[in-house]
């Protein structure tokens, strides 16, 4: 949540740090911010609402500097409004700062800077941080880099900070605790960013800062010490990922674009781990673990959001194929219960950003009581795959709409690889079986291709439920999840509520909210709870329940009596959830664009969570 960037170098910062603010909006979008220096001015322009607004309010003033910063906020303490945008200023205005995270003292230490005489401008959190820095600043009568060490060992919380001084126009300072940081290297120019996406196009050489890590920078020097001051020796890593991948290519919005390369996304996710005329599954990231794998006593998953819809999934999935006891946790749950967790437990935390604040506490509890931590993420070199012993990427590519989908189906294959891996080890599937699995396994990105053809249909009956103020979503064993999930996106992007039930668990509850203007989508593929779902169906349509199926291409049953059917292509049980969310997610993008609403950047919403 929020995004940063900063640059210090010979081109002028205004344009890079804008370009890298927008292309970190889906962090949060509530106000932007940049500061420049200017032959030692510091001027700040500032606004709240999207960056484009920023830019609007800025055209025609000053923005000249080489050295620069700029923030994108998600609201966290005080509204989103001009005064509490980033960057926040020292009491002597010498001073600024940006800051993604949450100073979580900052009461106790807004209330002795004020005692010392210190005054604030915004609600904010941060703003204390850059008071406590002038504090020790001019107290310790030391310098910069030292002050910012100093203020950051006082402060609770999490942080990534960059830190500028109009008195000195040539160095920059960084620094992170749980929120991501990456710095780009160039010749005679740094780039600083929440992710490496702003950076791309002017450098493909990162560091990827550690938590406790402070970062001085100047034009043609860089020094990482850690805040116990001991200095460390920077990792450069060579960036993976492309400049054309962070563009839409010709679609109206990352969302569909994501949604359409759901093929490709899943191709990458197997590419390199199957091998079907031999029934094999290789996953390198875990095979050290094999051994400990084959005696575990449960596996534990911990998610959120789309994530844990992709983790109850694999709960169906292992269970079924290796049949070791899975719970699925809500992270923000699991870490503040007392759970049971033993040396004999796997943990697997899923995560699209690896950046998710309570999967990333979750992580560190279950690490402290002994047991294994597997990570499914797709960003690479983000925080969580640094957690874990050991995991699993998912290949998606950089996922920029804010509503999750090719992570998710690339998650949920990766649960299948898992699933299966885990089968094979144990002896609990045959080779035989496996070889016909995997062969089907391989084939199903041409499977979401088919699926994907059902677009205009799915637009046209889009059109009819676009005004809905309601929509319920059924479905039964691993279609359940695929129901929550098709729920979400729904609710998230269109602002339409909607729910997903087990349909089974429809008649205990959500069916007093059936009537004539009722939609229902369920899933009613052609799998071992169809005739089970058929029933369901019956009882909405005997409650003038309007039904939108999802059927198994050639079904005659479901047509009979459903309103609305939309096929997919006939696959085996296990791969039901990569084909069925693909109408879901396409159903809900279509009638959130028909009523007008922003798919890519939802209200109030961020896609990467680094608060509590
Ligand atoms: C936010 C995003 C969701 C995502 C969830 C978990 O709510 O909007 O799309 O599923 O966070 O994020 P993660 O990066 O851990 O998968």
């Amino acid at each position: 949540m929020c995004g940063i960037v900063g640059y210090i170098g010979f081109r002028e910062a205004w344009p890079i740090v804008i370009k890298g603010l927008k292309r970190l909006e889906y962090r949060g979008y509530d106000s932007a911010g940049i500061a420049l220096i200017d032959n030692n001015d510091l001027n700040i322009y500032k606004k709240a609402g999207k960056v484009k607004e920023l830019e609007d309010f800025a055209e025609g003033q000053n923005l000249t500097g080489t050295i620069g910063m700029g923030h994108t906020r998600w609201a966290t303490h005080g509204a989103p409004s001009d005064r509490n945008s980033h960057p926040h200023t020292s009491n002597n205005g010498r001073l600024s700062i940006i800051h993604n995270g949450i100073i979580e003292n900052y009461a106790i230490l807004k209330d002795e800077l004020e005692q010392r005489g210190h005054t604030f401008n915004s609600d904010t959190d941060t703003e204390v941080l850059i008071h406590l820095i002038e504090e020790i600043y001019k107290n310790e009568k030391t310098d910069l880099l030292e002050a910012v060490r100093l203020a950051l060992k006082e402060v609770s919380g999490a942080y990534a900070i960059v830190v500028m001084d109009q008195d000195n126009p040539d160095e920059l300072i960084a620094a992170r605790k749980g929120s991501p940081m990456v710095i780009g290297v160039g010749q005679g120019e740094y780039f600083i960013a929440s992710d490496a996406t702003p950076i791309i196009e002017y450098t493909k050489n990162v560091i990827y800062l550690n938590d406790n890590e402070i970062a001085f920078l100047k034009r043609d020097e860089l020094l990482i010490k850690r805040l116990d001051n001991v200095v460390q020796t920077p990792y450069v890593q060579e960036l993976e990922l492309k400049l054309e991948m962070l563009e839409k290519g010709g679609y109206d919005h990352f969302m569909l674009k994501e949604i359409y390369e759901q093929p490709r996304s899943i191709r990458d996710c197997l590419r390199g781990r199957i091998y079907p005329e031999e029934g094999k599954v290789q996953l390198s990231g875990i095979k050290e673990f094999v051994d400990k794998l084959k005696n575990i006593d449960r596996i534990i998953i911990v998610a959120c959001g789309t994530s844990w819809h992709a983790g109850l999934v694999g709960e169906y999935l292992i269970e079924e194929y290796s049949r070791i006891p899975v719970e699925v946790e809500y992270a923000s749950e699991f870490r503040y219960r007392n759970p049971i967790i033993t040396e004999k437990d796997v943990v697997i935390a899923i995560s699209q950003s690896g950046e998710t604040a309570d999967t990333m506490a979750a992580i560190e509890m279950a690490k402290e009581k002994g047991a294994t931590i597997f990570g499914i993420c797709n960003v690479v070199g983000a925080s969580i795959p640094r957690l874990t012993h050991a995991g699993v990427y998912t290949h998606a590519g950089p996922e920029i709409g804010v509503a999750s989908t090719k992570a998710f189906t690339a998650q949920v294959t990766v649960l299948t690889l898992i699933a299966f891996y885990l089968a094979q080890q144990k002896g609990t599937i045959t080779n035989s079986k496996l070889i016909e699995l995997l062969t089907e396994l391989d084939n199903i990105p041409d499977k979401v291709q088919i699926a994907l053809q059902s677009n205009d249909l799915i637009k046209s009956i889009g059109e009819k439920f676009k005004d809905s103020r309601n929509c319920l979503f059924l479905g039964r064993g691993s279609g359940f999840p695929v129901a929550l999930e098709g729920a979400l996106k729904l609710k998230e992007i269109s602002y339409i509520h909607a729910e997903g039930y087990p349909a089974a668990e429809m008649k205990h509850g959500p069916i007093a909210l059936i009537d004539e203007e009722m939609p229902v989508v369920v899933i009613a593929t052609k799998n071992s709870s169809y005739e089970k779902v058929i029933s369901n169906i019956q009882e909405v349509k005997a409650r003038k329940g309007i039904v939108i199926a999802i059927v198994t291409e050639g079904d005659t049953e479901v047509k009979k009596m459903a309103d609305y059917c939309i096929e997919i292509p006939d696959a085996a049980e296990a791969f039901l959830p990569l084909l069925a969310t693909i109408p879901l997610q396409l159903l809900s993008y279509h009638i959130a664009v028909l009523r007008g609403c922003n798919v890519d950047q939802p209200r109030n919403l961020a896609k990467s969570v680094t608060v509590e």
